[in-house]
């Protein structure tokens, strides 16, 4: 990968990406969440020594072809819902979802038309509305209506908003709002009062006990693999989870951070998460918002291409709160 690869015009904006993925997995929204659910099942199946299939594997179509043979006394309809059902958890009897798989609300990147991809796909799409800009909402939330009947949601900066914004989103009737970085305390006595569930991602244990004290629905724990934002201090997304779903239990928890596949998901589910939210391998489909050289930099480049800092924001006179930086692509600014 060549370094900055993908940046701005203006030479200050970067890639805000984490896992490296293969070029071949570069799709659509809904293929992303398709991947994540056949491996998932495939990997929860309880395997025998005559069921190794390290060879020959049969596809995910034969798989539920077999699944449904085994029961052949059951309807279609019932047998259908056999193998929809391998992964409910209580993330998705929350919302009604078909899969544990959520949209990290990307500000600028997770616009309209890929948090309804997600939805359609099964999963939950959450649009990333960053500041609450209203012009921006305005014209997402248009994209988002335009594109599914599915349940969505809406996910805010919270060191960045004010209750208008949040007051404006609700009056959308979103099936979530998700608050991330900085305190939420302003913010969630409002939104629980509509009736609308409350996600609060978190970054360390002080946040994780704020949220449960807040009365969140839904925990998204936050490891330091994560793109873009996250905390300067971190722990990674294997310690970090099972530690926040113990201390949250039984309010569900979402797995966030270097997932980007399956394997992942399935390693979120294994750690106790209900589900798995996902920026970068979504910020990689041909729904988001980036432009085509920022989406071919994040295919090419590599995890190891990727260093944490707050060089960018410092550059950009962002005012994020200094506890959080950022995982980026490389960028030639950052050599100086
Ligand atoms: C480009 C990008 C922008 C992001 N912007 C936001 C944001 O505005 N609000 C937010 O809650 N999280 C944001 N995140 C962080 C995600 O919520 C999530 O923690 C992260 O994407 C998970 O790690 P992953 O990228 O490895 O899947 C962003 C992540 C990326 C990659």
């Amino acid at each position: 990968m060549t370094k900055g690869r993908g940046v701005c015009a203006a030479g200050l904006c970067t890639v805000w990406a984490t896992t490296a993925l293969a070029a071949s997995d570069h799709g659509t929204a809904p293929q992303a969440v398709e991947q994540s659910r056949t491996v998932v099942q495939e990997a929860a199946k309880p395997k025998t020594g005559a069921e190794d299939r390290t060879k020959d594997q049969p596809s995910a179509s034969e798989e539920n072809r077999q699944l449904e043979s085994a029961a052949p006394q059951l309807p279609l309809p019932q047998r259908a819902m056999m193998v929809a059902m391998a992964l409910s958890t209580a993330f998705t009897k929350l919302f009604g979802v078909r899969h544990p798989v959520a949209l990290a609300p990307m500000g600028g990147s997770a616009g309209g038309a890929l948090t309804a991809a997600v939805s359609r796909g099964g999963g939950l799409g959450l649009l990333g509305s960053g500041n609450g800009e209203r012009s921006w909402l305005a014209r997402e939330l248009a994209v988002v209506a335009e594109n599914t009947t599915k349940p969505w949601g809406i996910g805010f900066l919270t060191w960045q908003i004010d209750v208008d914004a949040v007051e404006h989103a609700l009056e959308h009737r979103p099936a979530a709002v998700m608050l991330s970085f900085g305190d939420p305390s302003p913010f969630a006595e409002r939104i629980r009062r509509a009736g609308t569930p409350l996600i609060i991602q978190v970054t360390d244990l002080e946040e994780a006990r704020r949220a449960v004290d807040l009365g969140a629905d839904v925990i998204v724990a936050q490891g330091s693999e994560s793109g873009g934002h996250g905390a300067r201090h971190g722990r990674s997304t294997l310690p970090f989870v099972p530690v926040v779903v113990d201390l949250a239990a039984p309010v569900p928890v979402l797995a966030a951070g270097g997932i980007a596949d399956g394997r992942g998901l399935a390693a979120a589910l294994a750690l106790g998460a209900a589900g798995a939210l996902i920026g970068t391998r979504f910020q990689a489909t041909t729904e988001a918002l980036i432009t085509p050289s920022t989406a071919a930099a994040i295919v090419e480049g590599h995890g190891g291409d990727t260093e944490r800092n707050s060089i960018l924001d410092i550059a950009r006179g962002s005012r994020w709160p200094s506890k959080y930086t950022a995982r980026t692509l490389g960028h030639p600014f950052l050599d100086a």
